[in-house]
């Protein structure tokens, strides 16, 4: 009796999933499009990333197309970069007409299908898709600080619940996609060159020229290392090397003004 009954659900399985490969090649998105030929660029760009496969393997999907005007902000990449874009522009869900206006929140997150390649960071696999007070709808990058400026021109075409097209007037580009190796390090700082600098210029430093002498050995100390590593390079060393040049030049001119006193001194008693 046990047996029987936890067997169903598995039978129920079996089934679903043997209907969703039965309509796994329920759409294809390259014919699709082919009725449309401004998106023959898009279109194009599906076929050379071979992102077709994949989004023909999808069962409720959108696809945001861009006309062969607007395309030209994906070109001229590595083919790569133009991939990840690309399939940054599909949603894994269906929306349609209908399923859009209907949104009753400000602004939604959706996922893309460049989440699923397991390589987006932070927010680049996700869309923010927002709606103004005059109804219309705004397609951006869910990545911080991204522009929201590509506007849902129309609905090309659409199969209800498996694939939906919407055209967008600019192609969405999330910050960093389009970097080809994201983890490149930044070469290290210099090592610091303090310290000659600083023993040298406070016995140089003449009493006269202190402040133009100081300048060239304080200002790069100062600039680089200190705004790349702060832990290395403590601002207090600079610190004291401005301070000695200039201390020891009110010393030295303390001292001329002694022996110019002296000189007066002696001319008076001579
Ligand atoms: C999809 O459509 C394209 C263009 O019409 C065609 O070349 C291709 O063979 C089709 N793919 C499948 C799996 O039917
Ligand atoms: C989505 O875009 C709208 C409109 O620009 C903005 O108000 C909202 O903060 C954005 N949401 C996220 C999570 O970035």
């Amino acid at each position: 009796m046990a047996a029987k009954t936890s067997s169903s659900p598995l039978v129920l399985a079996a089934i679903l999933l043997i209907s969703s490969t039965a309509t796994t090649h329920a759409f294809n998105i390259t014919s699709l499009l082919e009725g449309f030929p401004e998106f023959s660029s898009f279109n194009g760009y599906l076929t050379q990333t071979e992102l077709f496969r994949q989004i023909n393997h999808r069962k409720t999907i959108t696809v945001l197309t861009v006309d062969n005007d607007a395309i030209g902000a994906i070109s001229g990449r590595p083919l790569d970069a133009i991939r990840r874009i690309m399939s940054n522009h599909v949603i894994l869900d269906y929306y349609d007409q209908i399923k859009l206006e209907g949104i009753k929140r400000r602004s939604i997150i959706v996922t893309t299908m460049f989440q699923a390649t397991g390589i987006a960071q932070q927010m680049q696999g996700f869309l923010n898709v927002s709606k103004t007070t005059d109804g219309s709808i705004y397609f951006g990058s869910a990545m911080k600080g991204a522009t929201q400026d590509s506007k849902l021109v129309k609905y090309v075409t659409a199969q209800p619940f498996d694939i939906s097209i919407l055209q967008i007037s600019s192609p969405i580009i999330a910050p960093g996609i389009d970097v080809i190796n994201p983890d490149l390090v930044r070469p290290p700082p210099p090592p610091p060159k303090k310290s000659p600098a600083g023993s040298k210029s406070p016995a140089e430093a003449p009493v006269a020229d202190a402040p133009v002498a100081e300048d060239p050995f304080v200002a790069p100390v100062a600039d680089s290392p200190a705004a790349d590593a702060p832990a290395e390079y403590s601002p207090e060393p600079v610190a004291a090397d401005t301070v000695t040049p200039s201390s020891s030049a009110r010393a030295s001119l303390s001292i001329g003004v002694a022996a110019v006193m002296g000189l007066i001194m002696s001319s008076f008693a001579a």
